[in-house]
């Protein structure tokens, strides 16, 4: 039987404060329709300057391992996925395993390319252990980002922040990757950047949400072409992608999944066999269904719509929102994800939930991990905004969390709750 391999477990880490986006567009003089209808926007993380992507990642990773009992002598690799990393030099990853106290035997990095880090991260992960050389160990590959664009800019409501670690192993309870089948598409695009030196990112926000669309059309194209000669899916009375019991989006706002939908839906549209006896207008109009969004994307966006952008991890908490409402229903279902990263490179691939995953999202007990959170005034948001990012907040971290409380001679100092 050929090897099955992919996420066995997940955890989520949050910053402990969030703002309601109605109040961000009051105060903005913007109609709070736009935010919440526009974009698809309820909440949105605020991160403080002790929340950062190693203390996010710490924590998550921290969560994943007590409570799947995993025995760190068993981890091989600790990925972290990141674009919002601490230092030039220092991975976020080796914070992370001093932090945790991990193994010195394990193979320690980041991987970096905008939101995409984390999928890079993943699929090495894969690799190395569908590959053998893992020699049956399992990896740790950890998403972990502050999206930040600065008080009163376009991206504003489109900010967050978190972490999602996810156990990847040869015992897939949460989702069995089919390898092989993975389509990609990159280009060299200046859709979103951050310069050296800069906290806030750069955006060309319109053309972004272009680069994305186009992006996903190469790969989904890869993925089903890999997936039609497999018989995974086919031509049929259905489209290919609606062969998918769902469908997972990169999400930088709610609103995008919706749109990448509908663009998925339009390559298949446009490729179906008879597609010439269709019209353009036509065609257009069968992919913004709303009944194909809401049967295969909208019940994956609870959680992104609470957080907001979080980058690298932002697919993987729609994973999370999926499996914590559908873990049982979908069990033995194949299912999409859309990775994107800005600059730009996107990845379609495909796995099957397992018969554990309701089991697994339990240990994960993700809606406790949100409820925990501090809704903060508006005031009190742009107070932490322009905090200085090496100038933490003295607060005690809570327990079985992490926090940046000082940084010494250039060395950062975290403490545990
Ligand atoms: N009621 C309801 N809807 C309203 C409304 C109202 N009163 N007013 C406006 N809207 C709708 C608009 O029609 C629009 O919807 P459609 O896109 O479906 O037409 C939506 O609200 C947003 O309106 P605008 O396009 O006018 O908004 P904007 O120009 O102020 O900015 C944005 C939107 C470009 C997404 C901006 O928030 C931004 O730059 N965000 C950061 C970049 C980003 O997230 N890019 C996504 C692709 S890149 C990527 O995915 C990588 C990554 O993570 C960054």
């Amino acid at each position: 039987m050929k090897k099955q391999v992919g996420i066995e477990a997940l955890a989520i880490a949050v910053p402990r404060r969030y703002v309601d986006i109605e109040d961000l567009a009051r105060a903005r003089g913007v109609d709070p329709a736009k935010f919440t209808v526009g974009l698809g926007a309820k909440e949105m993380a605020v991160a403080d300057p002790g929340e950062d992507s190693v203390a996010l990642a710490a924590t998550a990773a921290a969560r994943v391992i007590q409570r799947n009992n995993v025995d760190p002598a068993k981890v091989g690799m600790l990925v972290v996925g990141t674009e919002t990393g601490v230092d030039h030099s220092k991975a976020v990853a080796s914070h992370v395993q001093g932090l945790l106290k991990l193994p010195r035997s394990m193979r320690t990095y980041d991987t970096q390319h905008a939101c995409y880090g984390g999928t890079a991260g993943l699929m090495a992960a894969v690799e190395w252990i569908a590959s053998g050389a893992g020699a049956g160990r399992s990896a740790i590959v950890v998403c972990s980002d502050i999206a930040r664009y600065g008080l009163n800019t376009a991206g504003e409501p489109t900010q967050g922040g978190g972490a999602v670690a996810l156990l990847v192993s040869e015992q897939p309870d949460l989702l069995a990757l089919d390898i092989g089948l993975n389509g990609v598409s990159s280009n060299d695009v200046y859709d979103f950047w951050r310069p050296l030196g800069r906290r806030e990112a750069v955006v060309d926000g319109h053309y972004s949400i272009s680069c994305y669309l186009e992006a996903l059309a190469g790969a989904y194209r890869g993925w089903r072409e890999r997936a039609l000669a497999h018989e995974v899916v086919r031509w049929g009375e259905t489209l290919p992608g609606e062969q998918l019991a769902r469908i997972l989006y990169h999400v930088p706002f709610c609103k995008m999944a919706r749109k990448a939908h509908t663009q998925l839906r339009l390559c298949d549209l446009e490729d179906a066999p008879g597609a010439a006896e269709s019209t353009p207008a036509a065609r257009e109009e069968t992919a913004k269904s709303s009944a194909s969004y809401d049967a295969q994307v909208a019940s994956s966006l609870g959680l992104n719509a609470r957080i907001g952008n979080v980058y690298t991890a932002s697919l993987y908490l729609a994973l999370a929102g999926l499996l914590q409402g559908e873990s049982a229903a979908l069990a033995g279902k194949r299912i999409g994800l859309l990775s994107y990263g800005s600059g730009c490179c996107a990845e379609f691939y495909s796995g099957v939930v397992g018969e554990a995953a309701a089991q697994r999202m339990a240990k994960a007990d993700v809606e406790s991990v949100i409820a925990k959170r501090e809704r903060i005034t508006l005031d009190e948001y742009e107070r932490i905004m322009r905090l200085s990012y090496d100038a933490p907040e003295r607060v005690s971290p809570a327990p079985g969390e992490f926090r940046l409380v000082e940084i010494r001679d250039h060395r950062r100092i975290y403490a545990a709750g």
